[in-house]
């Protein structure tokens, strides 16, 4: 491809790429054997093949992690009879058998989470057993004071859309709709400042205060590229064009827990204010980033909200006792619980899960690796990626000039694709495309943002973030 650039490498000391290989995943590997050998200790001892298949994935885990730490050679895939494992052994051959600290970031980071699911995939009594599934629980009840306000914010603004319009101009009604878009846009674009493998630098403080409204109204300066009107037009024309047809919109998931909650909250709003008739959620097939959505968190997540009394306040690890849930509070989280499991029920709300998503490469491969996958994604009406890595395989986490424009940083996804794309990033790595000329270096001169060190400190917090849209058309 002309646009091709060179991606980030593990080996670059201004990467975020040399913290995480020598830092994040070393933390996010003794997590994964602190939590299976918890699991491990509770099986009872009549089950001793399992307590000891399970302490041999535990010793294959010390392994790899001593492999991240010693800068060894990415061995080849066990083949677990998935067929993606070709395709990441065939990478990993033409990348000629890289060592840890000297790969691609992107192609390392998804090895490092693909070769995690093999030791289960292989197993007898482990398949589908999932790492990260207690923190992804634990953490989604630390989120209960933003999951109560949002679910107080849904019922409320559901009955305004139910008093309806009367009074108003055709203009002031859709200066409101766009207004309501935009705060569920907000709300679901910074739910994505949250996830689980950032973990090893927030608290769970900094998560309840990057939450909350406040913080999102402060937050409006953080987005510094923000294309959601582009994408409104979209769908209100296509409610024109469309008036009884299926109009669609799919959402690329990241994160489990609250995330997954807030993509609920703007999928049940499209429906709702008619700007979709069905939304396709795409999750991830194999435990992922730590964080990110497999089908069985989507029934988690329903599980807790059916009854929110017992899931927030049933005492957590610690043996911490949790206030009850005023009567009012549950009945809101019961009337969400409600519409999204009515939408459920109509069809208008599933999940389809695929297995590209955590295939070795970027998006802009998909034409070629998943040509069904990409027809299916054209009949969108709008396809929406959410968070960093969706943002980092759309733009093949390369080292763009900062000021190139995101129709360009995608390439066959770009011009002429058929995908109409808005992605909803808070920036946790170093690409970064489509920003106003001056602004990345403005940015690294703000405290912590880098300076002149070389590196673009700014972007790897997720304090910032970008809201980028592709037409897809001309
Ligand atoms: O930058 C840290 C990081 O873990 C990246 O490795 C990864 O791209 C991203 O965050 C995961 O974040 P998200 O859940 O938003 O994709
Ligand atoms: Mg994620």
């Amino acid at each position: 491809h002309p646009d091709i650039k060179p991606m980030y490498l593990t080996s670059d000391p201004t990467s975020f790429a040399s913290v995480s290989v020598r830092e994040r995943w070393p933390v996010i590997l003794t997590g994964a054997i602190d939590d299976l050998h918890r699991t491990v200790s509770q099986v009872p001892d009549a089950e001793n093949e399992k307590q000891a298949e399970g302490k041999s994935i535990i010793e294959e885990l010390a392994k790899l992690k001593y492999e991240v730490q010693h800068d060894r050679k990415l061995t080849p895939l066990v083949d677990d009879g998935e067929p993606d494992i070709a395709d990441y052994n065939k990478d990993l051959e033409q990348r000629g058998n890289p060592s840890w600290h000297n790969v691609p970031w992107l192609y390392s980071e998804c090895y490092l989470y693909r070769r995690i699911a093999t030791f289960f995939n292989l197993s007898k009594y482990w398949k589908g057993y999932d790492v990260f599934s207690r923190q992804k629980i634990s953490t989604f009840k630390s989120s209960r004071p933003a999951v109560l306000e949002l679910a107080a914010r849904y019922k409320s603004l559901a009955l305004e859309v139910e008093k309806g319009s009367q009074g108003l101009s055709p203009a002031q009604v859709e200066d409101a709709e766009r207004l309501i878009f935009t705060e569920m846009c907000e709300i679901c674009l910074w739910g994505n400042a949250t996830d689980l493998s950032l973990l090893t630098t927030l608290t769970y403080e900094d998560i309840q205060k990057l939450q909350g409204s406040q913080a999102r109204k402060a937050s409006e300066k953080n987005i510094i590229v923000n294309d959601t009107n582009a994408a409104y037009d979209a769908l209100r024309d296509a409610r024109k064009e469309k008036k009884d047809g299926e109009r669609r919109v799919d959402i690329v998931l990241d994160n489990a827990g609250f995330e997954l909650f807030v993509d609920l909250i703007l999928a049940g709003y499209l429906l709702s204010a008619g700007l979709a008739t069905t939304v396709v959620l795409r999750p991830k097939v194999i435990p992922w980033f730590v964080s990110d959505v497999i089908p069985k968190d989507f029934a988690d997540l329903l599980n807790a909200l059916a009854n929110p009394q017992a899931f927030y306040t049933a005492a957590d690890d610690s043996g911490q006792q949790h206030a009850p849930l005023s009567e009012r509070e549950v009945e809101e989280v019961s009337f969400l619980f409600g519409q999204w499991s009515q939408f459920h029920a109509e069809g208008k709300l599933v999940l389809r899960p695929h297995r590209f998503w955590t295939g070795p490469g970027s998006f802009w491969r998909l034409p070629y690796v998943a040509p069904g996958l990409y027809e299916d994604l054209k009949t969108a009406e709008l396809v929406l990626f959410k968070g960093d890595l969706n943002y980092r395989k759309l733009t093949n986490d390369a080292a763009w000039d900062p000021t190139t424009p995101f129709t360009q940083a995608i390439g066959p996804l770009g011009p002429k694709s058929g995908v109409r794309i808005l992605s909803f990033r808070t920036c946790k790595a170093d690409v970064v495309v489509g920003l106003a000329p001056g602004e990345d270096e403005r940015l690294r001169q703000v405290p912590g943002g880098g300076g002149d060190s070389g590196a673009r400190k700014w972007a790897w917090s997720g304090k910032w973030a970008v809201v980028s849209f592709s037409d897809g058309k001309t």
